[in-house]
């Protein structure tokens, strides 16, 4: 049985010569935000993963960092997706999200060093997806999703950043348990 989707019913708003068709934004969603969507939802999850299997002399610092991440992420995903239903279309299914993410799914890792570069590695995907999905929805005259793309990819450069110098520092990440 197929899920409802909500009808993509071409929004009406007032303009000086009467009511006007607003035409949603054809292109953002069914695809490129899609992939945009499942990144960051898996991104979520790892992040609370790292913060629930954290351990070591910097257990503290990065236990409460990866929850800030994990919740960093939550609010983009909900603010965009958000977005994708006020301009008429369809924000994918849990499942659809899933199939299309293009980064690593954590748990394999056994140290804290490994944890941080996977996390940085995924972040670095994260970005070239939000970047993709802002040019995508420039080119198809959304500027309001451009704008959120724009604001969401900071979050994640600024994540990268902070995991990339603290695994240049390395202090106390390169031991596992003992
Ligand atoms: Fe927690």
């Amino acid at each position: 049985m197929g899920r409802h989707r909500a009808p993509s019913v071409p929004l009406k708003v007032a303009t000086g010569h009467g009511l006007h068709a607003a035409r949603p934004s054809p292109g953002i969603a069914r695809g490129t935000h899609d992939v945009a969507a499942g990144t960051r939802l898996v991104s979520h999850g790892n992040y609370k993963h790292y913060h629930w299997q954290t351990y070591g002399p910097l257990f503290r610092d990065l236990h409460k960092l990866f929850d800030e991440f994990a919740h960093a992420v939550r609010e983009t995903i909900d603010e965009l997706a958000e977005r994708v239903r006020m301009i008429g279309q369809d924000p994918p299914t849990l499942k659809e999200m899933l199939d299309v993410a293009t980064v690593t799914l954590a748990g394999s890792q056994t140290t804290m060093r490994e944890m941080v570069e996977e996390a940085r590695a995924n972040a670095l995907i994260v970005i070239a997806e939000m970047r993709r999905a802002a040019r995508t929805a420039e080119e198809h005259d959304d500027p309001g999703t451009v704008d959120l793309c724009s604001k969401f990819v900071q979050v994640h450069e600024k994540q990268e950043w902070w995991l990339r110098d603290i695994l240049r520092n390395g202090d106390g990440l390169t031991g596992g348990p003992a």
